[in-house]
């Protein structure tokens, strides 16, 4: 039989790599903390119409890349590819507004896209986001975006280049894809059929497109952030100001348009060099017409999502570069070494005990002899062995093995606790 593997594109975060993923999700939530961001948790599928409405029919996200299903009701399910969607339908089912505004709220989580797997892009990846709902100052896009870079200082990742466009709003918009379409008519011929179908249909995201040929086309088109309406053009122009003011560098990225169609005035990306083909460690932007558009009043929002494992990806790769350790296996504090039917009984109840007490407590779960228990704890690397003999248990004490230094102590079974205590 053919051994049925992982499906492709999905990844086992097998220990003791897991660990890493449980410090940088602490890490996250440490930022998340000094912030002031509350967690969000929201179902792992959702509605399709919930991402056609809210991401747009249009984007490639929609068109190619849902784990769309009908469940055994004859509804229309996805699994969710994206968190912002589903956090705005959350924030309106909940009336999440009458805890008042904003609602500074965060997630982690798996996402599920049908993409070609490659380096750093997979089936299924974990996002982190942080999302702003009922705000719609300019500060707070320069507060998600220095969150963003809160988290990538705080793993250490140094080397980064933050990239800031506008795309305007409602308002402004029409105009300049009008603009846009226009400039690329004359050589709608000689552009790609995704570009082709994109004039038509969605023309921002001709500027999108990675086809070498395209490219010098492309470069020639008009920049959106050179045709904002007067309010969009001065909230694009404090964000700056207020990046400046903090000191945090970022390029001006007339192509930058992200592949979502709920964004509004700001986006942004941050990318490193030390990711290969899929250079994004995040990206994210206003979108004060999301809430609207799934049917609540007018409410803006701004915020980002990172890839997990992108963050990840330089990280183990800098661990391997300045050679650090890879984590270790988890470690007991006391391995519980016991012999004969009696002290087994003894172990279970100590390790309860033990527990308690705060201690990480191991033991085997057969009948094995000494000497095969001790090589378990030795691989196991416990920092104490407590050994109970049918013997030592009539004289109600246990042998306490200090592994490192190899040295035994016979410990009395009601003092056991304060004896390990004491060691520390
Ligand atoms: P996104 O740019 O589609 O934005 O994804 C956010 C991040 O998730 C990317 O920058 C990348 O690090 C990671 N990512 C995306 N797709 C994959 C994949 N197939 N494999 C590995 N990593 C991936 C959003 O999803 C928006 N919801 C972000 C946002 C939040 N905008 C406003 N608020």
């Amino acid at each position: 039989m053919e051994a049925l593997n992982a499906p492709r594109g999905t990844q086992d975060i097998l220990p003791p790599d897991s660990a890493l993923w449980v410090e940088l999700e602490g890490i996250i939530r440490r930022v998340a903390r000094s912030f002031v961001y509350e967690e969000i948790r929201t179902p792992l599928f959702e509605h399709s119409e919930l991402f056609q409405r809210g991401v747009g029919s249009l984007t490639d996200i929609v068109c190619k890349e849902m784990y769309t299903f009908a469940d055994q009701g004859g509804r229309s399910l996805t699994l969710r590819p994206e968190g912002t969607a589903a956090v705005a339908r959350a924030y309106l089912q909940h009336n999440m507004a009458n805890r008042g505004l904003p609602q500074k709220l965060f997630y982690l989580g798996p996402m599920f896209r049908y993409e070609r797997p490659q380096a750093g892009r997979f089936r299924q990846h974990h996002q982190f986001g942080f999302e702003v709902l009922g705000a719609g100052e300019a500060l707070v896009d320069v507060e998600v975006i220095t969150v963003a870079i809160a988290v990538y200082r705080t793993l250490g990742i140094q080397r980064f280049t933050v990239l800031l466009n506008s795309i305007g709003c409602r308002n402004c918009r029409p105009n300049y894809l009008a603009i846009l379409r226009e400039s690329m008519t004359p050589h709608l011929d000689k552009l790609c059929s995704d570009c082709q179908r994109r004039h038509a249909g969605n023309p921002l995201r001709l500027l999108d497109c990675k086809n070498p040929s395209c490219q010098p086309y492309l470069d020639q088109a008009p920049h959106s952030a050179g045709n904002l309406c007067l309010d969009c053009r001065s909230h694009f122009q404090e964000v700056q100001r207020l990046l400046d003011l903090i000191a945090l560098p970022f390029q001006l990225e007339p192509r930058l348009v992200r592949g979502l169609d709920y964004y509004t005035r700001t986006v942004f990306e941050v990318t490193s060099p030390d990711l290969g083909a899929q250079n994004a460690l995040c990206g994210g932007g206003r979108y004060d017409d999301l809430v609207a558009t799934l049917g609540g009043s007018p409410t803006p929002g701004v915020g980002f999502a990172g890839g997990l494992e992108r963050a990840l990806l330089i990280l183990v790769g800098r661990r391997a570069m300045n050679s650090t350790p890879q984590p270790a296996a988890a470690r007991p504090d006391v391995f519980l070494v016991h012999l004969g039917p009696e002290a087994q009984e003894k172990a279970l109840l100590l390790s309860q005990e033990l527990r308690q007490a705060g201690l990480a407590v191991d033991q085997s779960y057969d009948t094995r002899s000494l000497s095969s228990q001790l090589k378990i704890a030795n691989r196991k690397n416990a920092r104490y062995t407590v050994i109970i003999g049918e013997n030592e248990l009539r004289r109600g004490v246990a042998m306490v093995r200090e592994m490192a230094l190899g040295q035994q102590t016979e410990v009395t079974l009601t003092s056991l606790l304060a004896h390990l205590r004491t060691k520390g």
